[in-house]
């Protein structure tokens, strides 16, 4: 019986939901005529935006002319195949109809109790990715481990610094607090949700040691050895080490062997952070970059980067689930029930911050089951193969120079006209709308980032964004 209260009923949302099904397929066949980043000024989405709710019930029809004409000017499109900036957040349609299933469901599976099929699907999904990358099987449900979705890369390096602050502690850290003794490493040139995780964890900034990196970008393992003696000396307790397959200013690839032997020989928790890049390990050829992940005691990977699952898909993989289960969890009357007591099951709010989780593993499933698994290395191939191609033409360009190894699809590039040069080349192409690009520092020089990972960026695109960067190098040298 319809409720007379819905603002829609079940026939109006049929009608209108194929037609934001049909909004949405045009909107990737037109997706090129935009500019790529929004050319919006600040306040200006707002200030289309009336006071006040409506007080009553509004037309579908006006929400979308509204879809129209205030959301899309205020819109960067990151799915535009002319979208080089950052890492790729990318999105495929499988993935898109996943979602919009875990939408209609509408699972809170926080425990296995509240949908066996949202646990059960996740664990075996995850398990078909450790064995799709090629992880050390002590990441599968079958060894002491396993995979589970998490909203994003910090998140999950938060859980893994937790879970090694506890282990350092044996487990008193919960109880008592943190004692300004913890000490945790990464390299510079770590992702900055590293440091916020060693904030919220109550390890201190001034705790946090960042390690000097080489010519490439990549930790220098000795100068960590020596860091991890000067600490253990002092008197401090090394807890957690981060390294990262894949930095995020210029793809730096961390040793990951080197730094987990110096782990395993002081016992410190190893978290591997390959957000970006861990995707390229569906194609046996990039394994070596994740080369001594079997020393690891945990493992991340963003699917709502590079692996056509829309945001937000963070795989987190840890080699003792135990450990990570008893730092995290908390269990009240209300939660109880017979399926966790049995012990049979996987509760997963065990696993992570939140307590409520979405049915997030559908649309890694569809993604999956979509693409084949040599779909997705056919994808990822033809990025790396775009960015080796890009990096050639840099190479060859006298006014132009790479600023760091091109391992996989990021290439990192400068004119050589110096800083100002570069800002004007970067400002000119993504004023112009024809493309977008981003920059980083690097040796203490602006640097662009040509990142080339949007599902349906082919040659022509990347052919395009290097022409423009040309033309608008020599307006500003005419
Ligand atoms: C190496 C690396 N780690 C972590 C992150 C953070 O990702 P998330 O937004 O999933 O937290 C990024 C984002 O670009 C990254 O490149």
């Amino acid at each position: 019986m319809a409720d007379e209260n819905a603002p829609m009923t079940a026939e109006e949302f049929r009608r209108h939901g194929k037609a934001v099904v049909d909004w949405i397929a045009d909107y990737y066949g037109r997706i090129e005529s935009f500019p790529v980043a929004s050319q919006v000024r600040p306040g200006q989405v707002r200030a289309s935006l009336p006071a006040d709710p409506p007080a009553g019930s509004e037309p579908f029809e006006a929400m979308m002319r509204d879809m129209e004409n205030v959301i899309l000017p205020g819109i960067t499109h990151w799915q535009s195949p002319n979208f080089f900036g950052y890492f790729p957040c990318n999105n495929s349609f499988p993935s898109i109809l996943g979602d919009l299933l875990s939408s209609g469901l509408g699972v809170q599976g926080m425990l296995w109790a509240t949908s066996p099929a949202c646990t059960e699907l996740e664990t075996h999904v995850l398990d078909w990715l450790g064995n799709m990358l090629g992880l050390p099987a002590s990441f599968l449900s079958s060894g002491s481990g396993g995979g589970v979705i998490q909203d994003t890369a910090s998140s999950s390096s938060l859980c893994a610094l937790l879970a090694g602050r506890e282990r350092a502690t044996n487990y008193e850290s919960n109880t008592r607090g943190c004692n300004g003794n913890l000490v945790a490493y990464t390299s510079s040139q770590a992702h900055s949700s590293i440091e916020k995780a060693v904030r919220i964890a109550g390890i201190g900034d001034s705790n946090l040691r960042l390690i000097d990196v080489d010519d490439n970008f990549a930790m220098r393992p000795e100068v960590l050895a020596t860091k991890i003696k000067d600490d253990r000396k002092a008197g401090r307790n090394p807890c957690f080490v981060c390294a990262t397959v894949g930095t995020t200013s210029s793809n730096g690839m961390d040793p990951v062997r080197k730094i987990g032997e110096i782990c395993h020989e002081h016992g410190i928790w190893f978290h591997v952070d390959a957000a970006m890049s861990g995707t390229a390990a569906l194609c046996p050829e990039f394994r070596h970059f994740q080369d001594g992940l079997e020393l690891a005691d945990s493992y991340c990977f963003n699917p709502h980067k590079w692996m056509f699952t829309n945001f937000d898909c963070d795989c987190f993989y840890v080699a003792d689930r135990r450990a990570l289960i008893r730092t995290l969890s908390v269990l009240p009357e209300y939660l109880r029930n017979r399926a966790s007591e049995s012990g049979a099951v996987i509760d997963y709010r065990d696993w992570h911050i939140p307590l409520g989780r979405r049915f997030r593993s559908l649309k890694l499933w569809f993604v999956i089951r979509s693409f084949g698994v040599e779909g997705l290395q056919a994808q990822i191939r033809k990025h790396v193969e775009l960015g080796q191609t890009f990096a050639s033409w840099v190479r060859e360009d006298k006014g132009f120079e790479l600023a760091a190894p091109v391992p996989l699809n990021l290439v990192c590039f400068r004119h050589r006209g110096g800083d100002a040069v570069n800002q004007r080349i970067m400002d000119g192409v993504n004023r112009s709308g024809d493309l977008f690009l981003t920059h980083t520092r690097l040796r203490d020089r602006l640097t662009l980032r040509m990142s080339i990972g949007q599902t349906n960026t082919q040659l022509r695109h990347v052919e395009r964004a290097w022409e423009r960067i040309r033309e608008e190098a020599a307006r500003d040298s005419s």
